[in-house]
């Protein structure tokens, strides 16, 4: 701890997608941190990057970037991640880890603040793990209905934003869509794919003016990455092994911000009043719910703010013991630097109080 008695946090990834959406919450938040260290591959090194209203310099990922580190958040690539977490760790930091190089891994929590915040004490590798942003749009409204009512199993749809394959996804979709603005595309097979070329970036199909049903890479059996990661991360943070969980994660042409459609079944029979009001009280939970009014969450408004958007509160027309959802997340905020940040501070609080950091 430095002599300020403030911990000392480094941001590894600052420079990208997600690190930047960081900087901004540490901006906005309340400043528990000493210094604030960025970092970035060798690449980004001397960049200036502003936070907490001060230019910093980016420094290169090396081992002496982490002397004197209380807390490292890592929002790199997975392989960096695995790499280098453990140096961090090695070397005194706690980690603080949002790729998925360690969510699955038995001794490494995957923590929810709103859900399982106990669970950032045990961390017998000195690293803690932030889930997946698809995971992590719906699941602070399914653990608070899961506290009340028992869940028993899931079916999920995503409609990922492009954001969630990083700067690549987002200057993917802003470079098709300024090659089919003002035209007549989207009429004829194959247009759409003529016009963008076959440079589909992070995606397998044209995303302007489309849905592509795919995210990540294919796993056992045709289901993909994404999918089973929605599955095993869900089952790890509530804490129920044997949840059935089937999952179809789709990419829509959206910047940022994940919704899903989410039917959960429960132990009982539920209502929609009680549903509703466990939504309405639930911390980081907002229930936008009006269809007379025209009222439920949209990409286009939840963007840029911290909560789990939840909509179209509906009881399954031929299950009692079931709920029908519409769930908006920031991919970015919640969806990965918010909860990675309530996780440090979380950390920094423990460390603040002097209490043991690896159990
Ligand atoms: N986007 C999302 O919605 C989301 C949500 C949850 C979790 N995540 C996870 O968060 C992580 C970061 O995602 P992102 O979307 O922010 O990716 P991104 O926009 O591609 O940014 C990647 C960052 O990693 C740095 N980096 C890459 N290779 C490096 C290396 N060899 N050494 C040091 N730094 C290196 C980059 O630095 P340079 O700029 O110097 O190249 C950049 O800061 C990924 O693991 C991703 O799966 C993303």
């Amino acid at each position: 701890m430095a002599p300020t008695g403030k911990p000392t946090l480094a941001v590894v990834g600052a420079t990208g997608a997600v690190g930047a959406v960081m900087l901004q919450i540490l901006s906005q938040r309340a400043d528990i941190w000493g210094e604030i260290r960025l970092i970035a591959s060798p690449r980004s090194a001397g960049r200036k990057l502003a936070v907490r209203g001060e230019e910093v310099e980016v420094v290169a990922l090396t081992e002496d970037a982490f002397d004197g580190v209380d807390i490292a958040m890592f929002d790199v690539p997975d392989e960096v991640s695995a790499e280098w977490a453990p140096i961090a760790a090695a070397r005194g930091a706690v980690v603080v880890d949002n790729s998925g190089a360690f969510r699955m891994d038995p001794d490494v929590p995957l923590v929810v603040p709103e859900v399982n915040p106990h669970a950032v004490r045990t961390r017998p590798r000195g690293i803690v793990a932030n889930p997946n942003c698809t995971t992590l749009s719906m699941i602070v409204a399914l653990g608070a209905l899961h506290a009340e009512f028992g869940l028993r199993d899931l079916v999920v749809s995503s409609y990922q934003a492009v954001s969630g394959a990083g700067r690549a996804g987002v200057d993917t979709l802003r470079a098709q869509l300024s090659l089919v603005a003002g035209t007549e595309l989207g009429t004829k097979p194959g247009d759409v794919r003529r016009a963008v070329g076959d440079d589909t970036g992070p995606f397998p199909e044209p995303v302007a003016l489309n849905v592509v049903p795919w995210a990540g890479s294919l796993r056992e059996d045709g289901w993909s990455s994404e999918e089973m990661k929605v599955r095993d991360e869900s089952r790890k943070i509530l804490g129920l092994p044997a949840l059935p969980v089937a999952v179809t994660c789709v990419r829509v042409p959206v910047i940022t911000t994940h919704s899903l459609t989410v039917h959960a079944r429960f132990q009982g029979e539920v209502t929609v009043d009680g549903a509703r009001e466990i939504l309405a009280t639930a911390p980081g939970v907002v229930l936008c719910d009006d269809p007379a009014a025209g009222e439920f969450p949209t990409p286009a408004d939840v963007v840029g703010t911290d909560p789990t958007w939840v909509g179209r509160v509906r009881r399954a027309l031929d299950d009692p013991t079931a709920l029908e959802l519409f769930v908006c997340g920031d991919n970015l905020r919640k969806g990965a630097a918010l909860n990675t940040a309530q996780i440090a501070e979380l950390v920094a609080a423990e460390l603040m109080g002097g209490t043991s950091a690896r159990a």
